[in-house]
């Protein structure tokens, strides 16, 4: 059975993170809290670790884990090669929600990097991920612990919604701050080439070491390319709902939703809205959840997975999210509004049309 403890972040129970230390040493898994999303621990050194990690989750075995350090000392025993960027990156961002990837070391079982010869790592602010990855010996390796296929869990509930009964234990140390992965970097082309966006966005990543690509896949529907991130080719993060993203100024969304909800409501079916703390009063129908506000974009990304999750509990058909400004983190929450809509956005204009002629 899955063992719970609560963990305070302001005052960590050393007992506590002994004993999940110990399990992790033992081959064991254990969620716990970081500044993004919920991880699921495993010995990022031991190949069997990763199988297990793997089986809990219900995830493909060639999809790489990010294996998560304490130190900057430790990336030196799991990557090789690194480029000279690698240091002012680790400088301005770690601990914190960047993972970079490198080629890997000998130490760095295939099981964990899902077959490739490159590894990702990132170095985890939350002060208990980062006393439990010393606790376990350094090297942690952690998906988002929630099953694949569904939103990450940004709550220690979350997991165990997904994950209870499959795993050894879980910390529960509170909501998480940011809300969405961390920001992906290929380390091992030039430029650096961002795969997932995230917290740190391009604009911050070139303030520090100059021009950086970005993995062409990652927004719109267009490219027949395969995603660099083995990762970012699944649907993650589907909602049940089949869910469409409006697009236009923000009163042509929320006419066009508004338009949509109603011709629902008059079918008798029910239908699912995500607004936000300036639009929600002008939807009458259906299911409207305030994602966070507009003023704040960092609200909205750290409710968005729970949202999401909400929706799956409802008996919706279909979701309707408004859009919003792919700026700083705000296209990371469109990356993954997009993902869990699979990439489905309709301009409101066109809502507005199709509705007159019904
Ligand atoms: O914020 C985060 O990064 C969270 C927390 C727990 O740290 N972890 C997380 O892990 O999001 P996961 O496994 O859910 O997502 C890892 C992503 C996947 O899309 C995977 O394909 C990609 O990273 N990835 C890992 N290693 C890679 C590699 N060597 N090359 C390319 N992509 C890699
Ligand atoms: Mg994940």
């Amino acid at each position: 059975k899955t063992i719970i403890k609560k963990v305070d972040k302001d005052q960590i129970d050393e007992k506590i993170i002994e004993e999940a230390g110990e399990l992790l040493k033992r081959g064991g898994l254990v969620a716990f809290p970081t500044e993004t999303v919920y991880g699921l621990g495993a010995n990022a050194l031991d190949e069997a670790a990763a199988k297990k990690t793997y089986a809990a989750k219900g995830r493909p075995s060639d999809n790489p884990l990010i294996v998560h350090i304490a130190d900057v000392q430790a990336l030196d025993e799991v990557a090789v090669n690194m480029p000279a960027e690698t240091e002012e990156l680790a400088f301005h961002f770690w601990p914190g929600p960047l993972t970079m990837i490198f080629e890997k070391s000998k130490i760095v079982p295939y099981g964990t990097t899902g077959g490739l010869e490159t590894v990702a790592v990132r170095m985890p602010s939350d002060p208990i991920a980062r006393e439990l990855i010393l606790a376990a010996g350094g090297y942690v390796s952690a998906p988002s612990a929630n099953t694949s296929g569904r939103p990450s869990p940004t709550s220690a509930q979350h997991v165990e919604e997904d994950l209870g009964g499959k795993i050894d234990m879980i910390l529960d140390g509170g909501s998480v701050d940011i809300g969405l992965e961390s920001t992906i970097v290929d380390m091992t082309v030039v430029p650096p080439m961002i795969l997932r966006p995230g917290a740190i966005t391009a604009d911050m990543l070139e303030e520090v070491v100059g021009p950086v690509s970005v993995d062409e896949t990652i927004y719109g529907s267009e490219s027949n390319q395969h995603p660099k991130a083995p990762g970012m080719k699944y649907r993650h993060y589907a909602p049940k709902a089949k869910m469409m993203i409006v697009e236009g100024t923000l009163r042509e969304e929320i006419l066009a939703i508004r338009q949509l909800s109603y011709a629902a409501y008059r079918e008798g079916k029910e239908v699912g809205i995500i607004a936000t703390n300036e639009t929600f009063a002008y939807y009458t129908h259906g299911i409207v959840k305030n994602i966070g506000t507009r003023d704040n974009d960092k609200t909205i990304a750290r409710n968005l997975y729970a949202v999401l999750r909400e929706f799956d509990e409802e008996d919706v058909g279909e979701i309707y999210s408004e859009s919003f400004a792919a700026r700083g983190i705000g296209s990371a929450i469109m990356n993954r509004l997009e993902k869990a809509a699979g990439h489905l956005r309709i301009p409101a204009s066109v809502i507005a049309r199709q509705q007159k002629y019904r």
